[in-house]
């Protein structure tokens, strides 16, 4: 079957919907989803989103833009930086104006509460001197990207969009540099449909099921980083992969750094407050990549918390805060702690791990969300990106609590801009291969295969080992080792055979694909990261603890080659105004 449509959108989380509320009705605009909208992983989001809306106190955007460039630990480029954080005081009003319940002040303004990493000058006659935390995260309780998910599907509903939902697209239809649509299978029929398009935005989401330990839905298996890299585009700064600090134990479940915005605090077997050792003017609200480590560190240097299980934690200490703070500002966190722990926040402290959540690389673009074919900023026309999938550079080597839910509405909808102008003068361009017929084969071939080895063992084993070897400190030899593994879970993916033969909600098939997926995103990230000989934002090697700013001012760029090898170049990072200096808080 073949679908026309102006614009094709993949994903349906807050970057796809937000770019598909910008397409005016003269175009026909799809958007295609592995689940139904609103249960798209944006809706886990919890804590918040931030611009310097000075609604609580003073501050400013370039108060924003340094600390994100500061915390990006100066990878970042900061012209991208300097677009979004401009450009969030409208954003969050437009999303106001979209009808999102935010949180409010008794003097009925949008609310706005403490994050990590986000700062203002102690002394304002001192702007890069000692900095303070403020309150820049706007939010909804901590339900901040369930509600911003559901208000862009309205809007989309509005706008009179043409969902898909449970679509999953297994193809992008590349021919030279030209984008000219991409082919999916209906989840609920099998059916297989060309979906020829004029352009295509990639909106696909992360891959943090990588890693056994991860906030991530089920839905995110990096099938939009993985199509890309498949075909021969790059894919950059792929070994920067965020650990939120704070996943409920065991489970990995996101337990917003909210919790420490409103004045949580962290503590080792002791009881003692850690992070006063790591980061003693912001403490519990420093960066993600610091929180992460020191909590690892406590752990290995034997300050933490023996579990049932032979498995190490922190604690994450609420109770102070008071039932009717908690019930407020933190019901659902909390709620997780109950349901999932057994605990009672109200009273005791909350088990707490890292958690694999955030990929800052991705699919190369520009400030519009054109897709890059390369370092020299080739563009593949007619193809787009936005949200985690992509890498426009705003996160660097580690991200800002509350900068993600930012990135996808402000890039989300300048992808939709760009896309507009695009679709004044393109047109529909023929279609030489036939992509259709592909996919066709591809599921024939899944669905005959015999061979002895399993989609969930080897996705187990995958998890496993990224956990152990690419995770939060690495090292040459851990990352080698992945490398061997991965070839070797790559062979043993040929010989994979599915229970299920049918066509209908064939959810072994799909798990199937999507494995191939991620076989993609690891090996993108591993390569990646053994080849940046430094330690930079989240990206922590044992073996070259400093960062290295005369050799690693650079993004990593990581492309297959025609042998099907991976192959890395580099492109310079953007400076602007903010010299890199030493990252204290
Ligand atoms: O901790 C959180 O609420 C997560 C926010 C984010 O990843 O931006």
């Amino acid at each position: 079957m073949i679908k026309n449509y102006d614009v094709v959108i993949i994903g349906a989380g807050g970057a796809g919907l937000r770019a598909a509320v910008e397409i005016p009705k003269e175009y026909s605009c799809a958007v295609l989803s592995k689940v139904f909208p609103p249960r798209s992983h944006t809706g886990t989001a919890q804590g918040g989103v931030c611009a310097a809306l000075a609604n609580e106190e003073e501050d400013s955007w370039e108060n924003h833009a340094f600390d994100t460039v500061k915390g990006s630990d100066y990878l970042g480029d900061q012209d991208s930086i300097e677009t979004m954080c401009k450009d969030a005081i409208r954003a969050i009003i437009e999303l106001e104006h979209m009808g999102l319940p935010f949180s409010r002040t008794p003097e009925g303004k949008i609310a706005q509460r403490k994050f990590g990493g986000h700062t203002k000058p102690a002394d304002p006659n001192d702007p890069y001197g000692k900095r303070v935390p403020v309150n820049r995260a706007c939010y909804s309780a901590d339900r901040t990207g369930h509600v911003m998910l559901q208000t862009l599907f309205e809007n989309c509903i509005k706008n009179q969009v043409d969902f898909y939902s449970e679509y999953f697209v297994t193809d992008i239809i590349l021919e030279g540099k030209v984008c000219k649509g991409v082919v999916a299978f209906n989840i609920a029929t099998g059916e297989v449909t060309m979906f020829h398009a004029k352009a295509v935005m990639f909106a696909t989401g992360g891959y943090g099921r990588v890693f056994r330990i991860t906030s991530n839905a089920h839905v995110g298996t990096g099938d939009g980083t993985g199509l890309i890299y498949k075909n021969g585009l790059p894919l950059e700064d792929m070994e920067f992969f965020q650990f939120h600090p704070t996943g409920l134990w065991k489970l990995g479940i996101l337990v917003s750094e909210a919790a420490r915005g409103e004045g949580g605090i962290l503590k080792n077997k002791d009881g003692e407050r850690f992070m006063q050792r790591y980061a003693p003017t912001v403490m519990d609200l420093a960066p993600r990549d610091m929180v992460s480590r020191a909590i690892i560190s406590e752990i290995r240097e034997g300050r933490g918390i023996l579990g049932s299980d032979g498995t190490h934690y922190v604690n994450l200490d609420v109770s102070h805060l008071g039932k009717k703070v908690i019930d407020e500002k933190l019901p659902e966190i909390t709620g997780f702690a109950r349901t999932y722990l057994g605990v009672e926040p109200t009273k005791e402290p909350i088990p707490i791990q890292p958690t694999a959540h955030y990929a800052m690389g991705g699919i190369p673009t520009d400030v519009d969300c054109r897709v890059l074919a390369d370092e020299k900023g080739t563009v593949v026309q007619g193809l787009y990106a936005a949200g985690e999938c992509a890498c426009v550079s705003v996160h660097g080597g580690n991200r800002l609590g509350t900068n993600s839910l930012l990135d996808i509405v402000v890039f989300g909808r300048r992808g939709g801009k760009a896309i507009v102008d695009f679709l004044k003068t393109a047109e529909f361009s023929e279609i030489t291969s036939s992509p259709e017929e592909k996919t066709k084969q591809k599921i024939k071939n899944v669905l005959a295969n015999t061979g002895n080895e399993k989609v969930y063992a080897l996705r187990t084993e995958l998890q496993e080992w990224m956990m152990d070897k690419c995770g939060i400190f690495r090292n040459e030899a851990d990352l080698k080792s992945m490398i061997a593994k991965l070839g070797e879970l790559k062979e043993r993916f040929k010989n994979i055979s599915v229970q299920d033969k049918g066509l209908a909600f064939n959810t072994d098939l799909m798990e199937a694909i999507e494995l191939e997926n991620l076989l993609f995103n690891a090996e993108a990230t591993v390569y990646s990261a053994l080849n940046r000989n430094e330690s930079r934002g989240a990206h922590t090697r044992e073996d070259f603890p400093a960062r290295d700013d005369v050799n690693w001012m650079n993004h990593t760029f990581i492309f297959k080659n025609d042998e099907g090898d991976p192959k890395i170049t580099k492109k310079p990072v953007v400076v602007t105004k903010y010299k890199p200096m030493e990252r204290k808080y």
